[in-house]
């Protein structure tokens, strides 16, 4: 990060010009270090939403919503999609660098021992309703991991930090199957180490005592493929929600609680279900006949109505991941026998008439990831109230390498932005009776 120029900014009320390094990154938007602005002017900045705000420095994942580009750690997704597991993107994410076979087999193998939970996690379970959303479950089980693991909660301890990091990327696939299992009625199936890590999960989810779970190898890599393109996506407000929760100095189950917490919202982990519903309730009223007056609804400003699974706030381009996921959701459905699924010709219909209708054009709507990732989870099995708690399994990673990113910048403060005051200025509290 070099200071690469500088930005002059001037104000019309006669306060002098002060001057700004513009810092530089590898790649992408060079960025103004106004963090000397208030103690040279006494004012603050005002960005609701972050619109234009770098909040922190970071070397983990890259976007380019212009070209569609989207960068771990400098790797393409296309190609860790097509060469990588989910454990080796863990690696890479986590630590920097491609594992060799070596490494690979040394984090494979502590991953795969610690993914049972202590036992007790069992009675808290309990305390839920079954019909609980498994993101209210999830929420809750993740925060009281920090109470069995008093050995590993001072984040100060890059060694503490590596445990807490392996801890939950191998007890998160336990969780959610454990909340699956729960409102299912069914019992809980305990994890067995010597599957790979998401055959491991499937069978969690889909083994019964009386039936051993066949693990399907295409199956599994589609999942496998799910965690992957969900690992990690920058500074989106789930992982900022870490980072800023993290800098207080809680402990690391606590930080990522706090994750799972924000990406339960609609507006972020929840699309993949609007998306699913959507395409169901077109096809209950009439299916492809009907996307005309669909699309007729989408464009009208009055009705409220949103093509899910299109548009992003960082891609003007087609979302690298809804590629990747479409060629997915062929695999799996030919796999399946299910080439002629009447949700994914929808969606195939659906996507080619937005793509060449001048409002989605001009407005460089495309498909994004849950466009797609809905239909193949649907396919897998998987319930779509559990969508959102897959999609927190597999980003888990990614609020953990942020996470220690962040520990480890020399840089970093608590988190603690200011406000632009638009209440009561100072008054007097009146006796209740004169009120
Ligand atoms: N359908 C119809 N019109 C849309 C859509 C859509 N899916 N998305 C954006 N637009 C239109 C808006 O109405 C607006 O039009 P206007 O300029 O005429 O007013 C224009 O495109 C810009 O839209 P904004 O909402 O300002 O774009 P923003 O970047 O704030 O929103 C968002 C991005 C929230 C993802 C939006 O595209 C959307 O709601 N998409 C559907 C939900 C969805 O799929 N979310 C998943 C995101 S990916 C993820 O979280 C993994």
């Amino acid at each position: 990060m070099t200071a690469s120029s500088t930005a002059t900014l001037s104000f019309s009320d006669g306060s002098p010009s002060i001057e700004f390094p513009v810092l530089k990154g590898t790649v992408g938007p060079d960025v103004v270090d106004i963090k000397t602005l208030y103690g040279k002017t006494g004012k603050f900045t005002y960005d609701p939403g972050f619109m234009s705000t770098a909040a922190c420095r970071s070397a983990i994942t890259y976007i380019d919503g212009d070209k569609g580009e989207l960068l771990y750690r400098g790797y393409p997704i296309e190609q860790i999609a097509t060469n990588c597991d989910y454990l080796e993107t863990c690696y890479l994410l986590l630590n920097g660098e491609m594992p060799n076979a070596a490494q690979k087999d040394a984090f494979v193998s502590n991953v795969s021992h610690h993914t049972m939970v202590h036992e007790q996690m069992q009675f808290f379970l309990r305390g839920f309703r079954r019909d609980a959303h498994p993101m209210a479950i999830l929420t809750g089980m993740v925060g009281a991991l920090s109470a069995f693991y008093h050995d590993t909660l001072d984040i100060n301890n890059a060694e503490h930090r590596h445990i807490a990091a392996i801890r939950l990327i191998a007890k998160m696939p336990t969780l959610v199957s454990m909340a699956y299992k729960y409102s299912a009625g069914q019992p809980m199936i305990y994890p067995k180490n010597d599957l790979s890590y998401t055959a491991n999960f499937m069978r969690m989810m889909f083994a019964t005592p009386c039936e051993e779970y066949q693990v399907n190898d295409v199956l599994v890599r589609a999942l496998d493929r799910i965690f992957i393109l969900h690992a990690d996506h920058e500074q989106n407000a789930s992982t900022s929600t870490v980072r800023l929760c993290g800098s207080s100095g809680t402990n690391p189950y606590a930080a990522i609680a706090a994750g799972v917490a924000c990406l339960w919202g609609p507006a972020h982990g929840g699309a993949n279900e609007a998306a699913l519903s959507m395409l169901l309730d077109i096809q209950k009223n009439g299916g492809v006949e009907k996307i005309g007056e669909f699309i007729t609804a989408v464009k009208d400003k009055n009705s409220n109505v949103r093509l899910m699974g299109f548009g992003h706030r960082v891609y003007k381009n087609y979302d690298p991941r809804a590629k990747l996921m479409r060629e997915t959701c062929y695999e799996v459905l030919g796999e399946l026998g299910l080439q002629n699924d009447p949700l994914f010709k929808l969606a195939m219909e659906l996507e080619k008439i937005a793509l060449s209708d001048e409002y989605f054009v001009s407005r460089k709507l495309y498909p994004n990831v849950d466009f797609y990732s809905g239909i193949v989870q649907r396919a897998l099995g998987i319930p779509t109230s559990l969508f959102t708690a897959i999609f927190a399994l597999a980003r888990t990673v990614g609020w953990i390498a942020q996470l220690n990113e962040m520990l480890a910048d020399p840089d970093q403060k608590i988190g603690r932005p200011r406000q632009l005051f638009t209440g009561a200025t100072a008054r007097d509290v009146m006796p209740l009776h004169q009120r």
